[in-house]
């Protein structure tokens, strides 16, 4: 466990951030993501493995069923092993989606050549990452990935703990957690 400097004196908002299969396929990048995340002063609230079913793909997009990439994204999508997340900080969503850049891997490269997508996407498709785009798809992207989370008693009972106590990183894990109160 290491004890972390992340100071959090603004309400903490939570999101849903996976790396995509095409990243975590490889070690070098899904490590320069994960201390991406940690660089940034995101706080994980939970971390998981997960390898979809076709099913899960085709429900997680469903808002995107008809698009000329659905096919393409679904079996992608599906296609190995993903890490998920719950992440927490001040303006998280946002914050999170400037980190991966454009969804677009050329634009990305020509507008934002520091994000995620502009460093490790592959194509349009295999961008490496997702990230919620609004509060209620953060909260149903994580009770997909994380149905036994529960989002508001998180932000009424563990947020105010993490704005108030010493915040730990379990480098096994991948998480955060509070350190016992002295
Ligand atoms: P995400 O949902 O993955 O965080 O990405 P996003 O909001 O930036 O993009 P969205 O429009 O929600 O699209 C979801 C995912 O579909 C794939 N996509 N491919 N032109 C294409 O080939 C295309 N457009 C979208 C990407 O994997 C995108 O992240
Ligand atoms: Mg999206």
């Amino acid at each position: 466990m290491l004890l972390t400097k992340v100071r959090l004196s603004k309400a903490l908002q939570l999101t849903l951030a996976v790396i995509k299969p095409d990243a975590v396929a490889h070690p070098v990048m899904l490590e320069a993501i994960q201390q991406k995340i940690l660089d940034h002063n995101f706080v994980i609230v939970r971390c998981k493995d997960l390898v979809w079913t076709r099913r899960d793909s085709e429900r997680f997009y469903a808002e995107h069923s008809g698009r000329f990439f659905y096919q393409r994204l679904v079996e992608f999508m599906s296609s190995g092993p993903m890490r998920a997340y719950i992440l927490a900080r001040e303006d998280a969503i946002r914050h999170w989606r400037e980190q991966m850049g454009p969804t677009k891997v050329f634009r990305a490269r020509y507008t934002d050549p520091a994000s995620l997508r502009a460093q490790f996407g592959l194509t349009d498709t295999r961008n490496t990452t997702h990230g919620s785009d609004s509060s209620e798809s953060a909260r149903r992207e994580i009770s997909f990935f994380f149905p036994d989370f529960n989002v508001e008693e998180w932000l009424e009972k563990e947020e105010p703990l993490f704005r108030s106590r010493q915040i730990c990183y379990d480098p096994q894990k991948h998480i955060h957690t509070l350190s016992s109160p002295s």
